[in-house]
């Protein structure tokens, strides 16, 4: 060891408790850089201790290093193995790394048999864990036990009211925001209450009330805006642009592992499928614009088909993910309900797969496509299925189309409609959720 690295370690045990605690509150005020290099240079000497490694790990994993965080934080579970804090540290940090089983293992290891009056936090985190495993009454009966001992803890009753409302226990649901907004207000609440009430036949108007008292509480509510205008206006024609950009920053970091583990996506090789479908024999084309791209999904199942692949999207953060993949020549931040971006040729390929759930009324948008696309180019895009309105806002706040509205749409914009197949395109809570894939062609 060097002489400069050995004066960082404190020889006394005294020494050592003041510099974790130093660590520990430069980790709570979020100067991660000063944390990490105190603790990384103590650690040279000490590379044993559970307090440091826990702290590196926390630290690591807020800077984005989330599985070497918790490579960290298991090193230090199994030389602290019955330190409750530590145990519940690992299992938040593995549910944020979507691995549930593993995370209900740690979190029921950190309940040890106490009680929900003396930890209420820890079963909340356990039915959390539960939650992503799938196992809602589970979930259900662990914040249920949390409220009956504290009736007011809002963290419990907003997550047992979510769950309620994703087993469409409207009614129940809607009672335990009732019961705890009785003892404290929360915005939180009321958006669970609204959620709950407009699924309700004949409570539209309360659950608009919800929104609106949630919204007053926090003006930054996005969520409850969106549900507000939805239950306010009828013919909206699109999800404002605002609340999809944040919805999707938001959603970035694991919308891959939700779509594909847990939704069973299928859009993207449904998409390739049917373009190739649509062109017998054909295997190449020159340029293949992405709208929506997301995080690339459907970017990587085209990539060995084109010389040249552009992707587009609202969410920086999706753009991000895309960015990484390296799977596109160019990539632009865009709204597309302002434009589709710069375009600098025509595009052989305009490909949309789960975008239209965003985009209510298609006109102006399938105009937009047909111009950036050459004479013969194809565009392949996905749509929920909807029978009762041309374009209409389903439960998840997605917009679902009907068959004939998107061919007349297509053929008012001069396109051809070749395929108009009808497939599952995902799951939503366990069912199936069925839309169409469509390929249009400009004429030569
Ligand atoms: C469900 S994701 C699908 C992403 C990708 N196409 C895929 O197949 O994985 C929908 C994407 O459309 C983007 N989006 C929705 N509305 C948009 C808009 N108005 N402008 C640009 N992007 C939009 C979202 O940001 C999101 O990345």
């Amino acid at each position: 060891m060097s002489a400069e690295v050995a004066l960082q370690i404190p020889a006394d045990a005294a020494g050592l408790a003041d510099l974790k605690q130093r660590a520990a509150i430069l980790l709570t005020r979020g100067d991660l850089e000063e944390t990490r290099s105190l603790v990384d240079e103590a650690l040279v000497g000490l590379p044993e201790d559970s307090d440091l490694l826990a702290l590196r790990g926390t630290c690591r994993a807020r800077q984005g290093e989330l599985s070497d965080g918790i490579q960290d934080l298991a090193s230090a579970v199994m030389l602290n193995p019955r330190d409750w804090e530590l145990l519940n540290n690992l299992a938040v940090h593995l549910q944020q790394m979507k691995m549930f089983d593993e995370a209900v293992v740690f979190h029921v290891k950190a309940i040890n048999n106490s009680e929900p009056e003396h930890h209420p936090q820890l079963y909340i985190n356990l039915g959390l864990a539960m939650t992503g495993q799938g196992d809602f009454k589970a979930a259900v009966e662990l914040f249920e036990a949390v409220l009956d001992v504290h009736p007011d803890m809002i963290d419990a009753a907003v997550n047992l009211s979510s769950v309620l409302n994703s087993l469409k226990e409207y009614a129940r649901s809607a009672e335990v925001c009732k019961r705890t907004l009785a003892l404290v207000e929360a915005p939180e609440l009321y958006h669970n209450m609204g959620n709950a009430l407009h699924r309700i036949a004949g409570r539209n108007a309360d659950a608009v009330k919800a929104f609106e008292r949630a919204i007053e509480l926090d003006p930054t509510n996005l969520k409850s805006k969106h549900m507000l205008s939805l239950l306010r206006d009828e013919d909206m024609e699109s999800i404002p642009s605002d609340f999809v950009a944040g919805l999707f920053d938001d959603y970035a970091s694991y919308y891959e592992s939700d779509v594909i583990e847990k939704l069973r996506y299928r859009v993207p090789g449904l998409v390739r499928r049917y373009l190739l479908k649509a062109t017998p024999g054909r295997t190449h084309f020159p340029s293949v614009l992405d709208l929506g791209c997301g995080t690339g999904l459907t970017g990587v199942m085209l990539r060995d088909l084109t010389d040249f692949q552009k992707g587009v999207d609202i969410s920086r953060n999706m753009l991000v993910q895309a960015l990484d993949k390296k799977i596109y020549d160019q990539i632009e931040a865009v709204d597309l309900q302002v434009s589709l971006g710069e375009i600098d040729r025509q595009y052989s390929v305009a490909i949309a797969a789960d975008v239209c759930g965003y985009i209510g009324r298609l006109d102006g948008f399938v105009t937009k496509v047909f111009d950036v696309l050459e004479s013969n180019g194809l565009f392949v895009f996905s749509v929920e299925e909807s029978f009762l309105a041309d374009y209409e806002v389903s439960a998840a706040g997605r917009f679902a189309h009907r068959r004939t509205y998107v061919q007349k749409v297509l053929t008012d914009s001069g396109f051809k409609v070749v395929t108009g197949a009808r497939e599952q395109l995902r799951n939503s809570a366990g069912r199936p959720v069925f839309g169409m894939i469509f390929v249009a062609q400009k004429p030569a």
